[in-house]
Formats: structure tokens, sequence, C-alpha cells
């Protein structure tokens, strides 16, 4: 297996992302491979993302994005790797979130807030004491930024039922979904459709 900081350097994001996250990446990636896999893919696009937004600093944007998905660690493998769950399953699934949120919240705020609204359906998370009110009006962006390349990922690596039908190797279909999902990210799902679909032909 090859290091954690070989993997962020063949993403290009070794300088960016802080050291901070590399023990939560440890976890992530021996808890359950494929999390980690969809960690570092999303932090790859959301890099892509902001590299064509001027003001963001790419190095919130990469930390947060690749640990957007650490509380997963709480979740068993078993569920994870489940083709379908129960309800119960399902809740825990979705502490993810709050679980994330606890586990970045003293050390790196900024990635907790990432972690705790990444899916904008389940439970808002406040702001952590350490994250600066210069920082809580900004994360907004950057949770727009992961959460749509999180669904992007989602939708084009898993096999579920909801994405069974969709046919992943036409654009136009992929920003069909995306467009009704994310209703003010065009310039966005445009940007990362044309050109990260070709990534992921290998998994088709
Ligand atoms: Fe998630
Ligand atoms: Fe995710």
């Amino acid at each position: 297996m090859k290091s954690i900081a070989h993997d962020l350097e063949q993403l290009g994001i070794q300088y960016i992302v802080s050291v901070r996250a590399i023990p939560f990446l440890y976890d992530i990636r021996s808890h359950h491979l494929p999390t980690y896999e969809h960690s570092l893919r999303v932090a790859e696009h959301a890099k892509f993302l902001g590299d064509k937004e001027l003001g963001l600093d790419s190095a919130l944007l990469a930390t947060g994005a690749v640990l957007h998905d650490v509380g997963k660690i709480c979740v068993p493998a078993s569920i994870l790797d489940a083709p379908d769950v129960t309800f119960g399953e399902f809740a825990l699934i979705k502490k993810h979130v709050i679980v994330g949120y606890d586990l970045l919240e003293d050390t790196l705020p900024f990635s907790a807030c990432i972690a705790g609204k990444h899916h904008p359906k389940y439970p808002v998370v406040d702001y952590p004491a350490a994250l600066s009110f210069e920082d809580r009006g900004k994360v907004d962006v950057y949770v727009q930024i992961v959460t749509l390349c999180d669904f992007f990922d989602a939708l084009m690596s898993r096999n579920t039922k909801s994405f069974a039908r969709i046919n992943k190797q036409d654009p136009f279909e992929v920003k069909r979904v995306l467009r009704d999902n994310f209703k003010n990210s065009e310039l966005m799902l445009e940007l990362l459709v044309d050109n990260k679909l070709n990534s992921y032909e290998q998994m088709h």
C-alpha cells in the first residue's frame, strides 16, 4: 500500500492539505478503503473547482474536502458496503455528519463545518467555537463545492438503486441529474462534468 503522502502527491495536494489531517486519513483508510478513495477523488475535484474560483483558500478547501466523510469511521464497514440497509442502519450512516464534526471541531474547525454541513438534508450543525467570525462568513461557498463534488463522485462511482438508470457516460444526462440537485451551481457543474467525467471511464 502506498503512503498517504504519496496519494496526496498524486493529486497535487500534498502541500496544501494540513498535516493535522493525516492521522484522520489513516483512520479512514484503515476503516474503509472505498471511503478513503472517494475522499481523495472529492478532494481532487474540489481543488479543480477551487482553482477556477478566485479568492478561495485552497488549503482550507482541500483539507475540508478530503475529511468530509471522516465520520464514517463510526459506521461498520459491513454497513457501508451493504447494497441495502435497514432504517436503523441508515440512521447510523446519517450520524457520520455529526461524528465528523465532533472529531474535527477542536483541531480543524473549518473542516469540521464542511463535514457537518456536507449533506444539506441532515441535521444542521452550529459553528465550532474555535472558528473565527471571518471564517464563519465564508464557509458556505466551500461547503457548496464539496457537496457538489461529493454528489458527483457518488453518482459516478456507486451503483445504488437511485442512480442505476442513469447513463453515466452521457455528459448531458449527468448534468441534468446534477442540475436537479444543485440549482445554483450551473458553472461549477458544467466544469466538473466537462473535465472529470473521463476519469471514471474504467469504473463503467
Ligand atoms: Fe457524507
Ligand atoms: Fe462523501
